[in-house]
């Protein structure tokens, strides 16, 4: 009778979780196509035939299924899901190098995983630096039937933002691999989904390149019907810049990042960095006879990049008419203050607070700096500029082929190192060796930003971990010290995100549970910066993760290792 009741109890309170997701399948094919996002005419890389790609929309468990099918002659591909942890799932983060061989032309590939967090997440290619090529899109996981959001709004409504070069990928990278080394410069124009504006009469163009009047580059349009509420969810997956969004006219109350509650806060306009997501709330709450600008600007970086924008559209005004007034110019771009002000704010909603670890087992400083190694141009960490094996870390480890080096990079960097002037670090050098972390142990990062080669300069980093949300524990100024900072951490209602900012001459403090066995980069999102070597890699738990699938082999020292 006991064990019956038992039994009953335990049924009632188990079943409603172990309700299975749906599950969504998608087929994409990947090629180039000549398209005009901002006007000029250059290849671009789509999934049936789009760029951005198609938004995922799923619920929470939901199994998404990618059958993804390389149509470029030339070049392989990977797709990362980005924010999406893929428990269980190592072998489908995307991430070429780390986690998977790349997926040659011809060759289809089947991404399997499930979104196991409400939130709203990215996608985009991770092999060299063709994300910026434009395979790009965005994730959003909704709750499960009859759960409801902690805010209210009357619409769903979504942007990604990114950058836009002229030049194409494999010529940037090129250039930031060459000596002497080409900077890829400020980018063209500021895509919002998908749509920019670059000027024609530029000087020097070819003719036949750029046509203003082509629908392609109209300016994207956000309709609201009048005094309702929007959850806008904003990603940005830029290739370098740092971006400021504002609505003009309109506050924008923060709900949301990286898939986590925030506590609710209100600016005028709102900085994303590459790799975030946010969710704003915006009430259609002007003079409703007009329309109203969307302008997004470069800041962080002195860019000559033009503003982007995009038309905030009161329902039943013509959608492109043009508002009456100048475009908002935006905030200065080196004003660190706001920046490092809406970091802060940016803190887990109460109710919604996932209490971090108190203490840590592991402390990692992670200096970041710019250098010369072989007369390459670099970043490096802790004087370490990061290089890809050719055998996928992942494969290497679980198969047992070496493949990469086992000497583990410095988890600190030396004491009297000046961040605020111009070094020469001529003790920098490359490598492909990795952070193994204990299995369950909880690990702090402590981001060092420094100066880069050029005099008073300092950039923003944002760094993105994969397979994990962290909390984020603090922002500081200056030299992090080890003694002291850590007393001034929020431990009570962090953040998670996964992706966090790193500011000029600041400090970022994290910390995460090593839970999940994989193998997981961790980088700046800068797409130039982490083909430059900003990144790192951990391995956790490898023994537990399961039989990999012969899908992901194929190259390096996996050649031979396919099994049919
Ligand atoms: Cu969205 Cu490894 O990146
Ligand atoms: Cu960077």
């Amino acid at each position: 009778m006991k064990s019956l009741l038992l039994f009953l109890l335990l049924c009632s309170t188990i079943l409603p979780f172990a309700v299975e997701g749906a599950i969504r399948r998608y087929k994409w094919e990947v090629k180039y196509e000549y398209k005009s996002p901002d006007c000029f005419k250059k290849l671009v890389l789509t999934i049936n035939g789009r760029s951005p790609g198609p938004t995922i929309k799923a619920q929470q468990n939901d199994t998404i299924i990618i059958e993804l099918t390389n149509h470029m002659l030339t070049e392989n591909v990977a797709i990362h899901w980005h924010g999406i942890r893929q428990i269980g799932t190592p072998w489908f983060d995307g991430t070429e190098g780390v986690t998977q061989c790349p997926i040659q032309p011809g060759e289809i590939f089947v991404y399997r995983f499930v979104v196991d967090r409400p939130g709203t997440y990215l996608y985009h290619a991770h092999y060299g630096m063709q994300r910026e090529a434009g395979l790009y899109g965005m994730i959003h996981v909704g709750l499960p039937d009859g759960e409801l959001e902690p805010y209210y709004y009357d619409y769903d409504r979504s942007i990604v933002l990114t950058d836009w070069y002229h030049k194409s990928a494999a010529q940037q990278a090129t250039g930031l691999a060459s000596i002497p080394f080409v900077w890829v410069g400020e980018p063209q124009s500021i895509l919002i989904q998908g749509r920019g504006r670059f000027n024609c009469s530029t000087p020097g163009l070819e003719s036949g390149l750029c046509n203003a009047t082509q629908p392609e580059c109209s300016p994207h349009v956000l309709t609201v019907v009048p005094n309702k509420t929007y959850r806008l969810r904003i990603g940005s997956l830029t290739s370098l810049a740092a971006l400021s969004f504002e609505i003009e006219g309109h506050n924008l109350t923060v709900v949301e990042a990286d898939g986590h509650n925030v506590e609710p806060f209100v600016v005028k306009n709102l900085f994303i960095y590459s790799g975030e997501t946010y969710s704003v709330l915006v009430k259609a709450d002007q003079d409703p006879k007009r329309n109203y600008w969307t302008s997004v600007k470069v800041v962080s970086r002195d860019s000559n990049t033009p503003n982007g924008l995009a038309i905030f559209n009161y329902y039943p005004n013509h959608p492109r008419r043009a508002p009456p007034t100048i475009p908002p110019v935006g905030p200065g771009w080196n004003d660190v203050a706001p920046r490092v002000a809406q970091s802060q704010a940016t803190l887990a909603l109460k109710g919604y607070i996932h209490p971090p670890p108190q203490t840590s087992d592991r402390v990692i400083v992670m200096l970041n700096t710019q250098n010369n190694v072989n007369g390459f141009r670099r970043w490096s960490v802790n004087n370490v500029s990061f290089t890809h094996p050719y055998t996928p870390y992942l494969i290497a480890l679980k198969e047992n082929l070496l493949g990469f080096s086992q000497v583990e990079p410095p988890s600190g960097y030396k004491a009297d190192y000046d961040i605020f002037v111009v070094q020469n670090n001529t003790n920098a050098t490359t490598s492909n060796g990795i952070h193994r972390l204990e299995f369950n142990s909880t690990v702090d990062i402590v981001l060092q930003n420094a100066n880069t080669m050029n005099v008073n300069n300092s950039e923003t980093h944002p760094w993105h971990l994969h397979g994990h949300d962290f909390w984020v524990l603090g922002y500081g100024a200056g030299k992090f010290d080890v003694n002291i900072d850590p007393k001034k951490y929020n431990l009570v209602n962090p953040i998670m995100k996964n992706t966090v900012a790193v500011h000029p001459y600041g400090w970022t403090a994290l910390r995460f549970r090593a839970d999940n066995p994989g193998v997981w980069a961790f980088h700046c999102h800068i797409e130039s910066h982490f083909f430059m070597g900003m990144g790192v890699v951990f391995e956790e738990g490898i023994e537990k993760v399961g039989k990999l699938p012969s899908s992901i082999m194929g190259c390096g020292a996996a050649k031979f290792n396919r099994r049919p």
